[in-house]
């Protein structure tokens, strides 16, 4: 199966997207985690996606569509890809069908996590990154048992250079403009769900899992 998790920055997509992957056991990539690793290990994809992730505006398309194809063709996944943060252009949708396509594989379901804009600031102000595993946190919607560690591994947990304010509401911008046609496009193939993604994590995770006919 090929999953794609939509939605527009802080909606909880990676949030869901490793609750699915695991449930599932699908492979879980993360355009965002993968650029944001190459920025920390200061590679020249790091520096060169950094300038664009910290003014909140996309990487360019040739670059995040390179990547995807790197990750697909080196992985043995068997029981799929889970899609977080890719597509976010109708040029990576439609580069992302030539790559499947090529390997006998489709989309099967974007799954679209609908939240309005005044509850995404407070999700992104309040979100805290572990350094060393990855594992997200919410300062009060899902806060770590001790303030700033984090419980899988003790790693420190910090603050993503894009969650400032400003940054945020470019990065909605940018969603609106260039992102959000893509529901168009896969309304228009009929595989498009839209999840109301108000509510604990708990109550997106059990809509998501009866969108995709499965309890979990
Ligand atoms: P990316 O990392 O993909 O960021 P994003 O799309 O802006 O989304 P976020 O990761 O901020 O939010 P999320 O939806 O994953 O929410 P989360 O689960 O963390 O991309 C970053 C940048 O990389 C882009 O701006 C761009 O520059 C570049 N990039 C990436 N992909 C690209 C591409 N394809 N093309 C070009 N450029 C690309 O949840 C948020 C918080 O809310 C957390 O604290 C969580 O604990 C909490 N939370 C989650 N669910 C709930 C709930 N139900 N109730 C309460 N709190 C909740
Ligand atoms: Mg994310």
């Amino acid at each position: 199966m090929v999953l794609i998790i939509f939605g527009p920055p802080g909606a909880g997509k990676g949030t869901q997207a490793s609750i699915i992957a695991k449930n599932y056991n699908m492979l879980h990539i993360s355009t965002g985690d993968i650029l944001r690793a190459a920025v920390k290990q200061g590679s020249e994809l790091g520096s060169l996606a950094k300038s664009y992730m910290d003014k909140g505006e996309l990487v360019p398309d040739n670059v995040v569509i390179g990547i995807i194809r790197e990750v697909i063709k080196t992985s043995d996944s068997t029981d799929g890809y889970l899609l977080d943060g890719f597509p976010r252009t109708i040029p990576q949708a439609e580069a992302l069908d030539r790559m499947l396509n090529s390997l006998s594989l489709k989309v099967d379901k974007v799954v679209s996590i609908e939240v309005p804009d005044g509850e995404i600031i407070s999700r992104i102000g309040g979100r805290r990154v572990c350094e060393k595993c990855g594992a997200m946190y919410h300062k009060v919607y899902d806060p770590p048992k001790n303030s700033d560690i984090c419980d899988k591994c003790e790693g420190n947990l910090y603050q993503r250079d894009d969650d400032r304010e400003d940054v945020i509401r470019k990065r909605l911008q940018v969603y609106s403009g260039q992102t959000l046609p893509l529901k168009a496009y896969y309304r228009n193939a009929s595989i498009l769900r839209e999840i109301d993604g108000l509510g604990t994590i708990d109550d997106v995770k059990s809509r998501i899992s009866d969108s995709l006919g499965q309890k979990t």
